[in-house]
């Protein structure tokens, strides 16, 4: 199986910033995957930016992260900075992370309780509104209105008790993107609402953010890329794992194997948890919400671009506030972190060296009768998702 050369019945082009964004037609028609070009070209990679990074939903923190007045996280988007604090009126706001003055960073933290941030540069003071309240000598500047200085908003949302900034201000809500999607998840979560943070891991990865995604969204690489997957194979019942796209957002969700008696090396006798199922809910383009099965635990994934071939992969793990974790839960994360994590990081590292690769062209998805449980239809999905989202605004 060979794909045809470049022709001119092609979607894609190129635009003013010298980005060759072609996939050939007739290859996207017999079944082959986006260029691997896409996954490394730097001049794609800056229209990822603006086009997909700048424009979408991105999650930032469980909303009882911001606990009380002045409470703030802060997420860093490529180049990009953003604050989301709770204010003394108990409103959530979100900023960029930018002083007023000369442009410095607010703040480097990514979590905090501040009644105020002050610039460390030269002590601008902006209250959690985002109000300019402070800002010394000023005086001396004819005419200077320092309420022509607050914080820049930035568009903030919660969903399914998650907390997503937009640097877009014209996208569209989540819930129309989405439409019917937090039903389901709270169906698979029932806790949701008094999620508590355990802990967050952030791990560089040396490949594209689309890389890690395509990893994340096909069941075909469980039995076959190492000991840990086959782990969790064991734990559903993988002839029941169904991968279904829902325009720009999709799930894949796995019945438990009956009989199951232990999870993650932990007996499950005496164990209780939120289900039993594994259950993993996608937001276009990065955002992951999931529960592996018996641990009392939500996940989120998030692979965000560093550079054309570098990311950095968060994995947040969350707990029901005030119930004391059980040993399967704490079993879990240690085996994400530790085991299931690294192994799947592992071939996303290969998978970056060799799309650079001479050898290398494009791919061929795995779809087909029979193979629902392995089908890579979300990485085709995904990958049209990508390519629509950098086409749609080039103006060229
Ligand atoms: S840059 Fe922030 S106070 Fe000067
Ligand atoms: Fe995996």
């Amino acid at each position: 199986m060979t794909g045809p050369a470049h022709d001119h019945d092609s979607t894609g082009e190129a635009g003013m910033d010298g980005a060759d964004l072609t996939w050939d037609a007739g290859a996207q028609k017999a079944g082959f995957s986006l260029p691997a070009r896409f996954f490394y070209d730097r001049d794609i990679f800056e229209r990822e930016c603006t086009d997909i990074f700048y424009k979408s939903w991105q999650l930032v923190a469980h909303i009882n992260e911001l606990d009380g007045p002045g409470a703030f996280v802060t997420l860093d988007i490529i180049d990009q900075s953003v604050i989301v604090v709770r204010g003394a009126d108990g409103v959530i706001r979100a900023f960029h992370n930018v002083c007023r003055h000369r442009g410095n960073r607010l703040t480097e933290e990514r979590r905090g309780v501040s009644s105020a941030f002050v610039c460390g540069y030269h002590a601008w003071t902006y209250g959690t509104d985002g109000a300019l309240r402070g800002a010394p000598k000023t005086d001396a500047i004819p005419g200077f209105d320092r309420s022509c200085f607050g914080l820049v908003p930035v568009r903030v949302e919660v969903f399914a008790s998650f907390i997503f900034v937009n640097l877009d201000d014209g996208a569209k809500p989540i819930t129309e993107m989405a439409p019917g999607a937090e039903v389901l998840i709270r169906s698979h979560m029932p806790d949701l609402d008094t999620l508590e943070l355990i802990e967050e891991v952030d791990v560089p990865v040396a490949a594209n953010w689309k890389v890690i995604q395509e990893n994340s969204i096909e069941g075909y690489h469980f039995e076959y890329s190492g000991p840990e997957h086959k782990q969790l194979a064991k734990l559903i019942d993988f002839s029941g794992y169904r991968l279904t796209p829902h325009g720009e957002w999709w799930t894949y969700i796995g019945p438990p194997k009956p009989g199951t008696t232990e999870a993650y090396g932990v007996p499950l006798e005496g164990a209780t948890w939120q289900t039993d199922g594994f259950f993993n809910f996608g937001l276009w383009p990065n955002a992951t919400l999931y529960v592996f099965p018996y641990a009392d635990m939500v996940g989120t994934f998030i692979m965000t671009p560093t550079g054309p071939e570098t990311s950095t992969l968060r994995f947040g793990y969350y707990g029901p506030k005030g119930r004391a974790q059980s040993e399967v839960t704490k079993a879990c994360v240690r085996w994400m972190n530790e085991d299931l994590g690294p192994e799947d990081i592992r071939l996303n590292v290969t998978t970056q060296k060799g799309l650079r690769s001479l050898g290398y062209q494009h791919g061929v998805y795995l779809i087909g009768d029979g193979v629902t449980n392995r089908s890579e239809l979300l990485v085709r999905h995904f990958h049209h998702l990508c390519h629509r989202a950098i086409n749609g605004s080039s103006g060229a």
